[in-house]
């Protein structure tokens, strides 16, 4: 059993490998990933938000059809040296964003087995250390500290912690699905003592879904490394956790109440941009307005729209 870790976790994994299938027909050409939410592409929230609680050495887990992801992070000369000429400097510092926020790294998954051996593609990288994990389409607003309260709880109790989210039982069956019980520390840390990947609604433990942050000890390896594959044929990060909860290893959940948006999902995706334009200074004031005349428009639900 893993004791408190004197080490506290330094390097973020950033699977980015998926196919995105829920976003087709624009991830034929397009990872869902680099899909902009306001001007920016999702990836480059998720990466600010490693950098931001103290992990500024990324792994991007990539795959076939992602190399416009290499590129995004990469310097780009070119453009810079025309910006410069044009003495565009804040445009200038806008193209640095991407290249200066983190250390990124890349390694691939030469095929899209699951999340769970694309996490395994980053063992070389991780070594013998906790390190955390996040969803290359999961936003979580840079208001809410989760990742850093998950970065917390891992160094006190050692082990591993995962993000949940109440999704009500009705949704529960997208979704990894948890049993816990209280802690100590109370509130919104519990102790896992199940997990199973999308269970039917009346089978699932508790309406708690696990979602896109984990900080995990770097005996997954080991057991990603055993794991077969299981729902859907992809090998699982959840019944890898599952297998660390059967032998005993302290797994912890961190209880989320803030805002969250799963890019990867059209609905979500579209919340996504709309609040977080209406909420910046640049945009926001004439947005706001106009979304204000165009709800007073819109018919209501189960009306005609001629
Ligand atoms: P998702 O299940 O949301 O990704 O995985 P997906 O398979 O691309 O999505 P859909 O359902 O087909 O639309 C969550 C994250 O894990 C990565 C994805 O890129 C995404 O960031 N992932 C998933 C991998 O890196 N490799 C995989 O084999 C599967």
């Amino acid at each position: 059993m893993s004791t408190p870790s004197t080490r506290p976790a330094r390097k973020a994994v950033i699977p980015v490998a998926g196919m995105g299938t829920r976003f087709l027909p624009a991830t034929k050409a397009v990872p869902k990933e680099l899909l902009p939410v306001v001007d920016r592409p999702a990836l480059q929230y998720i990466v600010e938000e490693a950098a931001r609680a103290g992990l500024p050495e990324v792994l991007m887990v990539t795959g076939r059809g992602k190399a416009s992801i290499e590129d995004y992070f990469d310097r780009t000369p070119e453009l810079e040296a025309a910006l410069e000429k044009k003495g565009d400097q804040s445009r200038l510092d806008a193209v640095h964003e991407s290249s200066d926020v983190a250390q990124v790294h890349f390694v691939r998954q030469g095929e899209a087995k699951g999340l769970g051996h694309a996490v395994l593609q980053a063992a070389a990288f991780v070594g013998d250390e906790p390190f955390a994990v996040l969803l290359g389409d999961d936003i979580i607003d840079a208001r809410d500290h989760l990742l850093e309260q998950m970065l917390a709880v891992q160094a006190e109790h050692g082990g591993s912690v995962i993000a949940l989210l109440d999704v009500g039982r009705e949704n529960i069956d997208k979704y990894g699905a948890v049993a816990v019980e209280p802690t100590a520390d109370g509130g919104d840390v519990v102790a896992v003592t199940g997990l199973v990947e999308k269970p039917p609604v009346d089978e699932a433990p508790s309406s708690l879904a696990i979602i896109g942050r984990y900080v995990l000890a770097p005996e997954i390896f080991e057991v990603l490394r055993k794991t077969a594959p299981g729902r859907g044929g992809e090998i699982q990060l959840t019944d890898a956790l599952a297998t660390l909860v059967e032998r005993g290893e302290p797994v912890h959940g961190v209880v989320f109440g803030g805002r969250r948006y799963d890019t990867g999902d059209k609905l979500d995706y579209l919340k996504a941009v709309i609040r977080l334009a209406a909420e910046r200074d640049d945009l926001g004031p004439a947005l706001r307005g106009w979304l204000r005349d165009f709800v007073t428009e819109l018919p209501a639900e189960g009306a005609s729209s001629s």
